[in-house]
């Protein structure tokens, strides 16, 4: 065996702290090959839960991914300046990368791969999309030859736990689950880039540069969070056979590409609707392999620390790993927003009084919006309060739904803005 594979991390906080247990190990894995030598991080103090020599730790990154007796820097620092700066340097200086940062690689990943290719270096990302989930060796192995038609994915452990207990609390909202989450330790302090469904746009952003070998930056991607959704919306889904889930889904239509994230009615019965709680899940459907299935634990410290290491296997064990972020670039253009077409749900909050449906459906219909069906419950309370009323469409196209809801939110009887949620019956 040659000389082991000098290893320098930069940021030892939760994951860094799974990487070095798992490089430390005793016995088995992957100590036999690689080496780690340098951590970086800017608190020196901080107790952690692995022991680590302290004539290893510096609280300065450059000279670790700068020491020429590094072969290859993990980078995870989060965040973008820092980040990108490392990175970069480590590139240039022709050493191997592997990187957790979504925000990183779904923003720049096309420029730090030109960087690599210059150098010979080598950039690899598993830990930046679902954690525990090895979809990117999956995308760049098993599919490289395989034409993708399809991906629908659960992305975000933290809002498919919020709608797990959503479903499982009736009357539970939606900030009362994220409390929760946070309780648990599974939401961030300030989970808006979860809530807001911007974490899943950037993973989707990077697995459909990898899947379709098409650029769609985040900002392109049509995004919709949960923070609107209303338990009313996530029972009446239940008794009407489905499940909602904050669903990252990118599909060939002709020759263009659909991206979006938003809430989803996704039939009950369907794999994806039994993945709960912190679980990530991502359905591919490609021409030879048809439709697959990969469920795991999408963030957390080992899953994602696995991930991490899994890379450096793969630096160790794989001579020729691509070294661009697509094998080609093909560019699919996207299909304007509007033009989307699926079945809808509209949840409405309205008051209990003669006309108000005669209304509604006259500006859906005026749109040649067809309604399948209206579920409006008796209330025992008082009857001019306001009630919901669910309504579910046949296939309609976004653009035309959004025009039919701007109107019907203007009628004096429509008290809250009505909730508009896609539903995908065939995934
Ligand atoms: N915050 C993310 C989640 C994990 O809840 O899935 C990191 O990408």
């Amino acid at each position: 065996m040659g000389e082991k594979l000098k290893v320098g991390l930069l940021g030892f906080g939760t994951i860094g702290t799974g990487v070095i247990r798992l490089l430390t190990r005793k016995g088995i894995g992957i100590s036999r090959w690689v080496e780690l030598v340098k951590v970086a991080d800017i608190d020196l103090e901080r107790p952690r839960e692995v022991e680590l020599d302290s004539s290893m730790l510096t609280a300065d990154a450059e000279s670790v991914v700068k020491d020429p007796g590094i072969d290859v820097i993990i980078e995870l620092i989060g965040g973008i300046e820092a980040a990108k700066k490392y990175v970069e340097m480590a590139l240039e200086l022709g050493k191997d990368v592997i990187t957790a940062n979504k925000y990183l690689i779904s923003h720049y990943g096309d420029e730090l791969f030109e960087r690599a290719q210059k150098s010979g270096a080598r950039l690899l990302f598993e830990a930046s999309v679902a954690g525990g989930v090895p979809i990117i060796k999956i995308l760049r192995e098993e599919l490289a030859c395989d034409r993708i038609l399809s991906i629908n994915a659960v992305l975000n452990g933290t809002c498919n736990y919020i709608l797990t207990r959503m479903e499982q609390c009736p009357g539970m909202s939606c900030q009362q689950a994220v409390k929760e989450a946070q309780a648990k330790g599974f939401a961030e302090a300030d989970p808006t880039l979860d809530v807001s469904g911007m974490d899943s746009a950037q993973k989707l952003s990077i697995l459909i540069r990898k899947a379709f070998r098409t650029r769609i930056l985040p900002d392109k991607i049509d995004l919709q969070g949960i923070t609107a959704l209303s338990n009313v919306d996530v029972q009446s889904a239940l008794e009407m056979g489905y499940r909602i889930k904050l669903l990252a889904r990118a599909s060939r239509e002709g020759d263009k590409l659909t991206a979006w994230v938003g809430p989803a009615l996704i039939p009950a019965d369907s794999i994806m609707a039994q993945v709960k709680n912190e679980f990530n899940a991502i359905m591919i459907n490609s021409e030879a392999h048809h439709e697959h299935t990969y469920i795991g634990k999408g963030a957390g410290m080992m899953p994602t620390a696995g991930a991490v290491v899994g890379d450096l296997y793969t630096l160790v064990n794989h001579r020729n790993i691509p070294t661009v972020f697509a094998e080609e670039q093909i560019d699919l253009p996207l299909l304007e927003r509007t033009e989307v077409k699926c079945r809808f749900y509209l949840r409405l909050m309205v008051k209990d009084q003669p006309g108000v449906l005669a209304r509604v459906s006259s500006a859906l219909a005026a749109r040649n919006i067809s309604i399948a069906s209206v579920i409006q419950k008796e209330t025992e309370e008082d009857p001019k309060k306001e009630v919901p009323l669910v309504i579910i469409t046949h296939e309609a196209a976004v653009g035309a739904v959004d025009e039919a809801v701007r109107v019907i939110n203007k009628e004096p009887v429509v008290m809250d803005p009505t909730h508009i949620i896609r539903i995908m019956d065939v995934l």
